[in-house]
């Protein structure tokens, strides 16, 4: 079955085709990097207008780099939250007309679920169960995935998400927005000693908790004492900051991993694009005896096939949604359920 998924949660218009939850047929992102830059995030009115003039462009590229047409489509899959209401509710009404045109079943996917499904497009995808990482710019979490749709939450951030503190560090550093690719960039001719910046919520007694408010406000004092950093001090400040975040990760990973006896481990979401945070995971995993997943990088930052692969799922276990599906701004993971029973 191929389904088409659509995606509009934040400031990437996205629509893909994906046979059978594994074949990827196409995967089309419009991003509005350039529409948001000039304000230092995003500004959701802006965001909604832009989707609404990508959607139909979007899912026509789509279907002609997979050469079919929509006869061909088995079932639309559509973020359905969190995320921007009125970026969501593009996706959502797109994917409600077409499943209503074209008599096919509907399911809206919850946008972590999609998060965590990218991974299994890949060649060698995690058993069931795994451990999760999940890094963007809206969460954090560890999550223990029982099934596809089916996880338990673990520990979550208390305050910033990781991709939130990369972003806010990187708008206090003059580098724009979004961040998190410059600093990873800026961070690989840097030395993450040169500064020692506080690490949250790392003792032993913290759970999986995470906490990153902490680290933006050092950086805040630690511009205002030293000025603007430029050259090899701004390269100096990327990685230190950086690694701040990656090791309180990966030491949180790495200790729900042998508590859980769980032995594969994902990571994803944005911030999983991050060179450090990948190389770091890894060899974790060689010392540690886990096996670590992580998606190519266009695959850890916003897409509709990790939407299609993770609706593929839902569909082929018989959920479904009305022509009521409603796009929800705040869906957050249950601690024990099914992502699913939040819907509407
Ligand atoms: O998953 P995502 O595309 O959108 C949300 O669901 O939020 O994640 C976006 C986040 C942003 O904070 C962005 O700065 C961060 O992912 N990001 C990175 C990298 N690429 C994107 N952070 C660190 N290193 C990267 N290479
Ligand atoms: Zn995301």
């Amino acid at each position: 079955m191929i389904v088409l998924g659509l995606e509009s949660s934040c400031d990437e218009t996205a629509a893909a085709l994906v046979e059978d939850g594994r074949r990827v047929l196409a995967d089309v992102v419009a991003s509005q990097h350039e529409v948001h830059a000039p304000y230092g995030g995003v500004v959701p009115e802006l965001a909604s207008r832009a989707h609404i003039v990508n959607v139909v462009p979007v899912l026509r590229a789509a279907l002609d780099r997979a050469g079919i047409t929509l006869d061909q489509i088995g079932g639309v899959a559509v973020t359905c939250g969190p995320g921007l209401i009125g970026a969501l509710l593009v996706a959502v009404q797109a994917g409600k007309a077409l499943a209503w045109a074209r008599g096919l079943p509907l399911v809206g996917v919850h946008h972590l679920e999609g998060h965590l499904a990218a991974v299994h497009l890949e060649p060698d995808p995690p058993p069931m169960p795994h451990l999760a990482l999940i890094v963007s710019g809206g969460h954090t979490s560890l999550v223990k995935v029982e099934d596809h749709g089916v996880v338990v939450e673990l520990g979550r951030t208390r305050d910033d998400a990781a991709g939130e503190a990369v972003d806010k560090g990187a708008k206090l550093l003059g580098l724009g927005y979004p961040g998190g690719a410059v600093i990873d960039r800026l961070a690989r001719t840097g030395d993450p000693r040169a500064f020692d910046f506080p690490r949250g919520m790392i003792g032993r007694n913290t759970g999986d908790d995470f906490s990153f408010s902490g680290l933006k406000t050092a950086l805040l004092h630690h511009v205002r004492a030293h000025g603007q950093p430029d050259g090899q001090p701004l390269a100096d400040v990327c990685a230190s900051y950086q690694a701040a975040i990656v090791e309180v990760l990966v030491a949180k990973t790495r200790r729900a991993a042998r508590r859980e006896q769980l032995d594969h481990v994902q990571v994803c979401g944005g911030v999983a694009a991050n060179g450090a945070l990948r190389a770091a995971l890894r060899a974790a995993g060689t010392e540690d005896g886990f096996v670590v997943h992580v998606p190519p990088p266009a695959r850890c930052t916003d897409n509709a096939a990790m939407i299609a692969a993770a609706g593929y799922h839902r569909l082929v276990r018989g959920d479904r949604d009305g022509l009521d599906l409603n796009a929800t701004a705040t869906m957050p993971l249950p601690r024990r359920a099914r992502t699913g029973s939040m819907h509407g």
